[in-house]
């Protein structure tokens, strides 16, 4: 088997020794187009595939919306149900586009994830300003109040979203997040508060930099959901993002290691929010569209050999929108990224057949 990576794995990934990096599975595979949409492919599997979207890209482009629809069973909304878009004024609630989201959603027969109940960004400066009982009591409010408002309509809630630190990747966020004020403990009243309101909805953690098995991230996520569980906090599952960086890719084996040890403790995973930039592969736009499918197929095997991997959503739907194009995320090198599966144009990639023949079992 050719190794992958081009050397280009992180040394501080972990994984068993000797286990191949993401990518080299596929590597050398000629992904040929195939009839049908990614949804029916991931409907054989009983697997949900699915897209960030917009709210404002469904009203004013009409073949993203088509495509959308078209190829996804399931959609996050990408900002439209975060607090700053749902609670801009404490008390006052703005539910019309993340209603659309729904609304959308509904009428293409697509399953919808919340996304987020409490994060450290995407806040309103009302809520930076409090603390002590008032933040947690405005904390529990607004998770009761934005899951009871779509009560029925989300399948799944990320209720807590990135609360373990980069700086110190073995503890909670510190001064970079106004959670910091409460402890640990907000996480438990979130997810508390959460269930109280949308009974029938799963609930998940969610955060980047966590996939691999061996990296401080990941044990931090690990143990923090353990803990949950032991305490008797309800949380039905662990959001892997999947932001990836061909430069410092994890490996295979720890990935497939870290869902396995989420999934024996009783937990599902998805992969939440998948998009692999190609800034930084090398070669010109072929080969690193080829690079994307295999890394992307290899996610996909692995997953749909995880009966408890049950969701994998792209963090958008076409090149033509992605954060990745916004110049305060440039943080995976030079690009363009060009990382989802539909170009700019919204034809299909490499990734797209891809994801198909990893659902056929190839
Ligand atoms: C990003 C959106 O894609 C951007 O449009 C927005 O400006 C910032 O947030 N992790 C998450 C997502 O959980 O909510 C983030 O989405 C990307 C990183």
């Amino acid at each position: 088997m050719p190794s992958g990576g081009d050397g280009k794995t992180d040394p501080l990934a972990g994984g068993s020794k000797g286990s191949s990096a993401l990518g080299s599975g596929g590597a050398g595979t000629t992904f040929v187009p195939t009839e049908g949409s990614l949804r029916e492919a991931a409907d054989g599997n009983g697997r949900l595939i699915g897209a960030a979207v917009a709210a404002g890209h469904l009203s004013d482009d009409a073949m993203y919306k088509a495509l959308a629809g078209r190829e996804f069973n399931v959609l996050t909304p990408e900002n439209d149900m975060k607090w700053a878009a749902t609670e801009p004024t404490q008390g006052t609630y703005t539910f019309g586009l993340g209603d659309l989201l729904v609304k959308f959603a509904q009428n293409n027969n697509m399953r919808v994830r919340g996304h987020t109940l409490v994060w450290y960004q995407a806040l309103p400066a009302w809520v930076t300003t409090l603390s002590g009982d008032q933040l947690r009591q405005a904390m529990i409010d607004h998770v009761k109040a934005v899951a009871s408002h779509f009560k029925g309509k989300v399948y799944a809630w990320d209720v807590v979203n990135e609360a373990v630190s980069d700086s110190s990747p073995t503890s909670l966020r510190d001064k970079d997040s106004v959670w910091s004020k409460l402890g640990p403990s907000y996480i438990d009243d979130a997810f508390r508060a959460a269930r109280e309101a949308d009974p029938e909805a799963k609930l998940f953690y969610n955060d980047y930099d966590g996939e691999a098995q061996g990296r401080p991230k990941s044990d931090t996520i690990y143990n923090l959901v353990k803990g949950l569980l032991e305490r008797g906090v309800p949380i039905d599952g662990v959001g892997l993002q999947m932001h990836l960086d061909p430069r410092y890719l994890p490996p295979t084996d720890g990935i497939r290691q870290n869902i396995d040890r989420l999934v024996a403790l009783g937990l599902e995973v998805n992969i939440t929010e998948f998009d692999v930039p190609v800034g930084q592969i090398p070669g010109d736009l072929a080969a690193k569209f080829q690079r994307q499918a295999e890394i992307v197929h290899d996610v996909f095997k692995l997953c749909v050999a995880q009966p408890k991997c049950s969701a994998i959503t792209f963090w958008g739907v076409t090149d033509k929108y992605t954060w990745l194009k916004d110049p305060q995320f440039m943080f995976r090198g030079m690009g363009p990224h060009y990382p989802l599966p539909f170009d700019e144009s919204y034809n299909a990639k490499p990734a797209v057949a891809a994801i198909k023949a990893a659902f056929a079992g190839n």
